[in-house]
């Protein structure tokens, strides 16, 4: 189950599990991109299980229903790696009035996980993939304030937050899987630099095709191993980060990376859960 697989890496993820035997759902924002990355997927791997699932992730009302057609689909999810997002657009709001990046890159999928943790469970050693960036350095705290304005709002700091993050509840969500008991585990990976449409919109004053050099270093093939690693490693241990291995983990093949010391800061994690949970008017079943 990957979310924004219908372009760049959430694509060759999609690809790669496919082409290895396992039924896929591209859960995407629009039903036709989706649709058409099923039928260019299923041409290039001859899979014949892949399925396609319409979520708007910066709607949590579009989050419940998909939730509600995919656990109608299937009992079981075996791999749930949240993937889709954006990168420094103008300033927005998502349905529950939360800035656009924290909305669509975390808290969309802090429900769709909490959403589909019953299915997650019921297969033994399931794994939950986040998708961070390198731009988690620039992060060392989550705002207090996630419906923001567009006055202060400062799209490239915005974005390293949502991604600063996602490693806490990857690591968040490990601690409360452990003292569940449960063999699920939550992983974390980001891919460098890679060749994608990420980013759409001028980041810091620079043109898109600027901002966009700045990921030139892999493909997205290559961009897309280590979330690939971090869903399939047998050895993988929860709450573990991958990156490439290369110079400052901008390209290269996947390695186990260190997970940034403040993503293990308790006060940090409670403050995220916390704010995730009344955002979304939900109790994390954990
Ligand atoms: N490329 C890099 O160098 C790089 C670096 C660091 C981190 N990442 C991370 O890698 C992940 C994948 O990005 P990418 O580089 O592959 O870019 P991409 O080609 O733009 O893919 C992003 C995907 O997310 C989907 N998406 C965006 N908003 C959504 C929403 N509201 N609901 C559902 N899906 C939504 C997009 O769907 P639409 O096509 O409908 O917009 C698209 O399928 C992102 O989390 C990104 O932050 C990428």
């Amino acid at each position: 189950m990957i979310t924004g697989a219908n372009s760049g890496l959430g694509l060759q993820i999609a690809s790669v599990l496919a082409q290895r035997g396992a039924t896929v759902v591209l859960a995407c924002r629009s039903e036709q991109r989706a649709q058409d990355a099923a039928a260019a997927i299923g041409e290039k791997t001859g899979s014949r299980t892949i399925e396609t699932l319409q979520v708007d992730l910066g709607s949590l009302d579009s989050v419940r229903t998909a939730a509600d057609v995919l656990a109608r689909r299937h009992a079981r999810i075996d791999l749930l790696i949240n993937n889709a997002g954006i990168a420094t657009p103008p300033f927005a709001v998502s349905a529950e009035g939360v800035e656009s990046q924290m909305a669509v890159n975390h808290l969309g999928h802090f429900v769709w996980t909490a959403l589909l943790l019953g299915s997650l469970l019921k297969a033994p050693g399931s794994r939950v993939v986040g998708i961070s960036s390198l731009a988690y350095h620039v992060a060392h705290d989550i705002p207090d304030d996630w419906r923001g304005g567009a006055a202060n709002y400062q799209p490239f700091l915005a974005y390293a937050r949502s991604k600063l993050a996602i490693l806490l509840f990857t690591r968040a969500l490990q601690l409360r899987l452990d003292r569940a008991g449960a063999s699920t585990i939550a992983v974390a990976a980001h891919p460098g630099g890679a060749r994608t449409d990420l980013i759409r919109s001028p980041m810091g004053g620079m043109k898109p095709s600027l901002a966009k050099s700045l990921l030139q270093f892999q493909s997205a093939e290559k961009g897309a191993l280590p979330a690939l690693r971090a869903a399939l490693d047998p050895q993988a241990k929860g709450g573990e980060f991958f990156a490439p291995g290369g110079p400052m983990q901008l390209w290269g093949l996947p390695v186990r990376v260190r997970m940034p010391g403040r993503a293990g800061s308790p006060n940090l994690q409670d403050k995220l859960w916390r704010m995730s949970e009344q955002a979304a008017n939900l109790q994390f079943p954990l």
